[in-house]
């Protein structure tokens, strides 16, 4: 099969497609599918760049943590997928290839409605977004939740699973343009600019904002892909019981933090990772998934579903290289996808 190799991981690494990769044997209650489309993440460029390896299990050198596609065989033991199906997905590893393999249990139905493209934009962000807001933070009607990097791929469908949550949202970008268009179609009630973490006035003024917005109390929830040197301003605009949920570290990884803050206003510090969670755990949350988020991305009628996948922009296989360099530039509003039938 072809697949997108990435070839001396490091600060020099690239990804090439290439011919003659071998296809990874069947196992029992695993289908195959052929992908169409797999979505491109920064986990994809970390990996090339050497600085994100890929867990044990996955193929070491094929990037790629989503797809969509069909399923072309089925294993022995398979009760669920059937030859034909139109599936999507999540993966440690692997998915920028012709094919892939993957249990059963881990595949998801794409609404009719949507193309493979349109539906290889959804899984990673989803899932990740509705882990954190929903299974993690526990977000409920009523409450409030700060978005970081509102107009990322995870950032949008956090937006839109907040409110389908009935939670009122707020959300900084560095870039206004994207808090524009977050506000205009996707779920973005409030739109603030993101502050420099280094400068004082503005990690002040962005607290400042977040009281005026939720009248003095502070937000429920921070959806943090920042990490380190946004620490301490969020959890100083969280409110009493808050939930920090970091899923990012876009500003390191290491921060300062006045723990009687923590303390006093009992609030809950989390993080999470999908891509090395143990194929049990990776089942509960798709079970979990399927059961409270899916049916909306059903259309009602002539009406747009209210869950919906955030396309910036389809590229063939061929131009993987630039898809990751406008990941690496970080100017993309929702996602980036990767189709062989694109070109
Ligand atoms: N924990 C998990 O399981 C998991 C899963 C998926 C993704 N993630 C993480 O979640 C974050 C969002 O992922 P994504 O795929 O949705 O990202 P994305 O679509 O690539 O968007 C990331 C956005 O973050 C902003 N940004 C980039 N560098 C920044 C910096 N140094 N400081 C502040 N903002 C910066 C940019 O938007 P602006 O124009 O607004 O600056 C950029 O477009 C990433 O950190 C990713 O690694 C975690």
């Amino acid at each position: 099969m072809r697949a997108l190799v990435i070839e001396e991981a490091g600060p020099e690494g690239r990804v090439v497609l290439r011919g003659g990769v071998q296809v990874a044997p069947l196992y029992r209650r695993a289908v195959r599918v052929q992908v169409v489309a797999a979505g491109v993440n920064r986990a994809d460029v970390l990996q090339r760049r050497g600085l994100y390896p890929a867990p044990a299990g996955a193929p070491p050198d094929i990037p790629g943590l989503e797809f969509a596609g069909w399923v072309e065989a089925v294993a022995e033991g398979c009760a669920r997928a059937q030859v034909g199906d139109r599936v999507m997905g999540i993966v440690p590893g692997g998915a920028q290839a012709e094919f892939l393999v993957i249990h059963e249990d881990e595949l998801l139905p794409i609404p009719s409605h949507l193309s493979f493209e349109e539906a290889a934009a959804l899984p990673e962000a989803l899932a990740t977004a509705f882990d954190a807001l929903d299974l993690q933070a526990g977000l409920r009607a009523g409450e409030s939740v700060l978005v970081t990097a509102a107009g990322s791929g995870v950032g949008v469908a956090a937006l839109q699973l907040a409110r389908l949550a009935g939670a009122q949202t707020i959300g900084t970008s560095r870039t206004l343009d994207k808090l524009e268009r977050a506000q205009a179609g996707w779920g973005l009630q409030h739109p603030l600019r993101a502050p420099n973490p280094n400068t004082p006035e503005e990690l002040e003024a962005l607290i400042a904002q977040v009281m005026a917005l939720t009248e003095g109390r502070g937000v429920d929830v921070v959806l943090d892909f920042m990490g380190g040197r946004m620490l301490d301003a969020h959890t100083r605009l969280l409110a009493p019981g808050g939930r920090l949920v970091t899923l990012g570290l876009l500003q390191g990884a290491r921060g300062q933090l006045d723990l009687s803050v923590v303390m006093a206003k009992r609030l809950r510090l989390m993080g999470s990772t999908l891509r090395s969670r143990p194929h049990a755990e990776r089942v509960r949350l798709l079970d979990a998934l399927r059961a409270r988020a899916l049916y909306a991305l059903r259309r009602q009628g002539h009406q747009p579903a209210p869950l919906r996948p955030c396309l910036d922009q389809v590229l063939p296989f061929d131009d993987a290289a630039a898809a990751y360099a406008r990941i690496e530039q970080g100017d993309t509003f929702g996602k980036l996808v990767l189709s062989w039938g694109a070109g």
